[in-house]
């Protein structure tokens, strides 16, 4: 193993060339090349040699320095929290895999119920009314709520988890994809949403949930949700079911997520599209229609075919409906009789996750991603400032602020742009005639201001040690190479990257921003892959591919969350840890194997780090119930599931 200690763009440098060798002989300097028929690539190539040639200059030896000072203040930290594990391979287990020493237990699955009367799952016998009583299907984002309130307990808490979305294929003996029958899509639309559970962990590793605990809550694609903020109550949220534009029933494909610092879950509503059907029978004049085109409305029937059963997702029906999706939605898991808000201030659009982070002044920072090829990297800053004394407050700081969308400068800066009504083209002459219009088509605001086109922006989140933002882009290859730019730098990006921002003054409500290239994933033993690790030696790394979710322990190292991997390596999505700062800076190790067919989400510590929680989405996906792919967990249909993992020797610490 040689860690490299220099600078941390030059590999990549070197990478680039590689790929002009192995692809083309180097022939990219002369005409029959494709890429010299592509003046983007030389152009940015060249563009990131002369930023880092620059960086030994006058304004490079103050950047040294300073990183110099953070890593020394970091010395401590990265020593202490220095990653020991063996990393395992990839592989195509139907089951869930460890490195060595190392414990996993499932601590709840579809099906499982919350009541202490039941009902017990039966995939025979599958019910709405069953299901809105049990853990929902597809587990996505895990946050936990530490019991009581505002604590660090590490062996008790409310477990949060999404429902992004349903397989009926998986979940019912006898789904027939375009023809459903009407109970099927009921227990489907009980199966979305979120689980409030209440989980205690009795002796080391045994997470279980508790049944019956008044906190248990079941959120589905049904539950009574509130639009909050500058967009609650435009026209264009108003249905026949709801003519004040300011109730909606239920919360669909919550993705990832995020925790607010008073103790409240942030669901993010993603692929809402998919849901609705019958846009093409609206009249092509009507204004909603290239709206609705902008975010993907299906122009015939769904996939789903829901609208056939429920008037709310036939767009011709109610054409609104789709607008009162796409939010990120509020809830407060310690009141179960809170009703969840849709929070219209942080824009409407394919929300993967929302990290929300107090800024020194006391505002609050919300960044989210709109996971969609070509789509945008956001953040929200609070008008109002965290209390910490005032819980009660702080549930409407999410209500009023600034909505900003970032550019990728390709000297390594970035800007983030306002969407604010009035200010620059956000006008009438566009279209826009309030904030509320604004907001509800934030994508086509984002265009209009010049935003950078990212490759499906995941999650984004802060890194607790050093301050700085990472976004993950999980993959776009449609993004040809004509397409490139810095912060996209490969076309065909068949396994993502990170990015790694930096806000002026680390201050998180700056409107400037520096940033760098973290990770380009992929199989360091393919050339082509153009693998990149923040410097460190390429061939020392694991193979990883479409990072989705990452968290961070306490010491600064990232653990990145895949979801893809099934289709780029013929092997199972996992979970890797990588240290941010340090000599293994960009040393990417495998952590854990998910079985067949599934991706991993949530990657959520207990607050002790001695325990790492995670969800197991769709196993078995690609398979049908006739002919499945996957029995995990218990070997018979798959389920969905959390599970926990935990140090079985030596030093607790997860990674340690
Ligand atoms: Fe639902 Fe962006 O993953
Ligand atoms: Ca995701
Ligand atoms: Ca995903």
């Amino acid at each position: 193993m040689s860690p490299r200690r220099t600078l941390p763009l030059s590999p990549a440098v070197t990478a680039w060339l590689q790929k002009c060798r192995w692809a083309c002989g180097e022939k990219c300097f002369t005409e029959s090349c494709n890429h010299s028929e592509n003046p983007t690539f030389e152009a940015i190539l060249a563009q990131r040699v002369s930023r880092r040639t620059a960086l030994r200059g006058v304004a490079g030896v103050a950047l040294v320095l300073a990183l110099g000072q953070a890593s020394l203040s970091h010395t401590e930290a990265s020593s202490r929290g220095r990653l020991t594990f063996r990393p395992i391979r990839l592989n195509s287990d139907d089951r869930v895999t460890v490195p060595e020493g190392y414990g996993t237990t499932v601590v709840i699955r579809w099906g499982d119920p919350l009541e202490s009367w039941g009902p017990e799952f039966r995939v025979d016998a599958q019910s709405p009314e069953a299901q809105a009583h049990q853990f929902g299907y597809n587990a996505d984002f895990v946050g936990l709520f530490p019991l009581p309130l505002l604590t660090n307990n590490p062996n008790r808490g409310l477990l949060a988890v999404n429902h992004e979305y349903t397989n009926p294929e998986l979940m019912f003996p006898n789904y027939r994809q375009g023809d459903p029958e009407p109970w099927q899509v009921a227990v489907e639309l009980e199966a979305h949403g979120v689980t409030i559970v209440e989980i205690t962990q009795r002796g080391r590793g045994n997470w279980v949930y508790l049944r019956g605990s008044r906190y248990n809550r079941r959120i589905t694609a049904t539950t009574r949700c509130e639009l909050t903020g500058p967009a609650a109550g435009s026209d264009w949220l108003k249905t026949s079911a709801d003519p004040t534009g300011t109730v909606v029933l239920g919360t669909l494909n919550n993705c990832a997520g995020g925790k607010t610092p008073w103790g409240t879950l942030l669901t993010c509503e993603e692929n809402f599209h998919q849901y609705f059907g019958n846009l093409d029978a609206l009249d092509s004049t009507d204004p909603r229609v290239a709206v609705h085109k902008r975010y993907g409305i299906p122009a015939g029937k769904s996939e789903r075919v829901w609208e056939r059963f429920d008037r709310r997702f036939d767009v011709t029906r109610e054409p609104n409906e789709p607008f009162r999706f796409g939010w990120v939605v509020e809830i407060d898991p310690y009141d179960p009789t809170f009703v969840p808000k849709k929070r219209t201030a942080l824009g409407r659009f394919k929300h993967e996750a929302a990290t929300v982070v107090i800024n020194r002044d006391g505002r609050v920072v919300v960044y989210s991603g709109d996971d969609e090829r070509f789509e945008y990297v956001y953040k929200f800053v609070s008008d109002g400032r965290f209390n910490p004394n005032n819980r009660q407050a702080n549930l409407t700081l999410l209500d009023r602020g600034t909505l900003y969308v970032a550019r990728f400068n390709p000297d390594g800066t970035g800007d983030w742009l306002p969407l604010v009504y009035g200010e620059g083209p956000l006008t009438e002459a566009n279209g826009f005639t309030s904030q509320a219009d604004v907001l509800i088509n934030t994508r086509r605001a984002a265009d209009l201001l010049g935003a950078t086109k990212m490759d499906r922006p995941e999650d984004i989140e802060t890194n607790p040690v050093n301050g700085r933002v990472y976004v993950v882009c999980t993959n776009n290859t449609r993004r040809n190479w004509n397409q490139i730019d810095p912060a996209n730098p490969r076309g065909n990006n068949r396994h993502g990257h990170i990015i790694e921002l930096i806000e002026a003054d680390g201050d998180y409500t700056a409107t400037r921003f520096t940033w760098e290239i973290f990770l380009l994933c992929g199989d360091p033993a393919n050339p082509d892959d153009l693998v990149f690790a923040a410097g460190f030696d390429p061939s020392q790394i694991s193979p990883i591919s479409c990072p989705d979710n990452i968290t961070f322990d306490a010491w600064g190292n990232m653990w990145i969350a895949t979801d893809g991997q099934s289709g780029t390596f013929r092997r199972n999505d996992g979970i890797y840890a990588v240290p941010t700062s340090g000599s293994e800076r960009g040393y990417v190790r495998m952590f854990l194997s998910g079985p067949r067919g599934c991706e991993i989400c949530g990657p959520e510590f207990a607050p002790d780090f001695q325990t790492l929680f995670c969800a197991i989405q769709h196993p078995g996906e690609g398979g049908t119930f006739a002919q499945p792919i996957s029995s995990w967990p218990d070997g018979t249909v798959p389920r969905p599931s959390v599970i926990a993992t935990w140090k079985t020797t030596g030093d607790p610490r997860i990674g340690g």
